[in-house]
């Protein structure tokens, strides 16, 4: 079985980038998972510390090796991945239960103190598996999968304010994480009634050049397809969206009530639901691949 190292490196070298979507239940997870298939595509799932508290650490390794001992579509293969991790404790949890990567989250903490952090969060999960991919993340863009009305409290969004490639380059190299998400412009979140502001796409080139580990965009939600195409070519390799399958997941979940008005099965109320996050992970995954 491919790591997924080699996946993300195998989609850096052909130009593409590899999705990551966050589930919080077994519908979004069965949704993700049958785009994979149908595209023939390795995703990376995605569970917060909210989101694996809900589903089980270990419940969820199992579901995930579960999908991928039963469907053996070439190209198709989930990835999960231990997101936005706040404490030692956490990542500790995520390695052990054999998770294939962890992002240790450090982007409110002052510069210094986050390669401190991130440097103690990298030695202590490739302690419990050498091969585990450790993700840092420089610069704050907010913490919340939700739609927004306003930019999220301190978010770093003006070139100005963004890390520079002099500081991605020694937080790679004093932190020796696997990969880096850089504040490129994103924010976590969607507008419910406007556009998310514009990718740095230049800053994103710069870090690129400067770093030689795969880079990361959070907060996919909201972004148009132009910048998501203008990174990847840029030099992002893996692109997380969560909140507009939250979206979905609602939205469907409405109309499949309203539709179904005295229906109490939940197996015969749920198949809307997935059709409807289907559409959001595939619409974003044909743009990923680029063709
Ligand atoms: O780690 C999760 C993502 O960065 C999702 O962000 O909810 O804005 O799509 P989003
Ligand atoms: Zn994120």
């Amino acid at each position: 079985m491919e790591s997924l190292l080699r996946v993300i490196k195998n989609a850096e070298r052909k130009g593409v980038a590899v999705g990551h979507f966050n589930v919080s239940n077994l519908e979004m997870l069965k949704a993700v998972s049958s785009v994979g298939r149908k595209l023939k595509l390795p995703i990376v799932i995605g569970v917060s510390e909210g989101e694996r508290d809900y589903l089980g650490v270990n419940q969820v390794r199992d579901l995930i090796d579960s999908y991928n001992s039963e469907h053996f579509e070439s190209g198709y293969r989930l990835y999960l991945n231990a997101d936005h991790t706040y404490s030692l404790e956490k990542i500790k949890e995520a390695a052990r239960a054999g998770f294939d990567a962890v992002i240790f989250d450090g982007a409110g903490l002052p510069f210094e103190e986050n390669i401190r952090r991130t440097k103690e969060a990298v030695r202590a999960a490739k302690k419990i598996n050498k091969e585990i991919l450790v993700e840092g993340e420089l610069g704050y863009i907010g913490r919340s999968s939700k739609l927004l009305d306003k930019l999220p409290k301190g978010a770093a969004i003006k070139t100005k304010d963004l890390p520079t490639a002099e500081q991605a380059f020694r937080f790679v190299k004093e932190t020796q994480v696997d990969m880096l998400a850089p504040a490129v412009g994103n924010i976590h979140g969607m507008f419910a009634k406007a556009r998310n502001p514009k990718l740095d796409i230049e800053r994103i080139k710069e870090i690129k050049n400067a770093v030689k580990i795969p880079l990361v965009l959070h907060g996919g939600s909201g972004v148009s397809d132009k910048d998501f195409r203008a990174a990847i070519k840029a030099g992002i390799s893996l692109i997380h969206v969560s909140t507009e399958l939250r979206v979905a997941w609602r939205t469907g979940l409405e109309k499949s009530f309203r539709k179904n008005k005295n229906e109490i099965a939940p197996y015969k109320i749920m198949p809307g639901v997935l059709k409807e996050i289907e559409k959001v992970v595939e619409r974003r995954m044909v743009i990923f691949r680029g063709r």
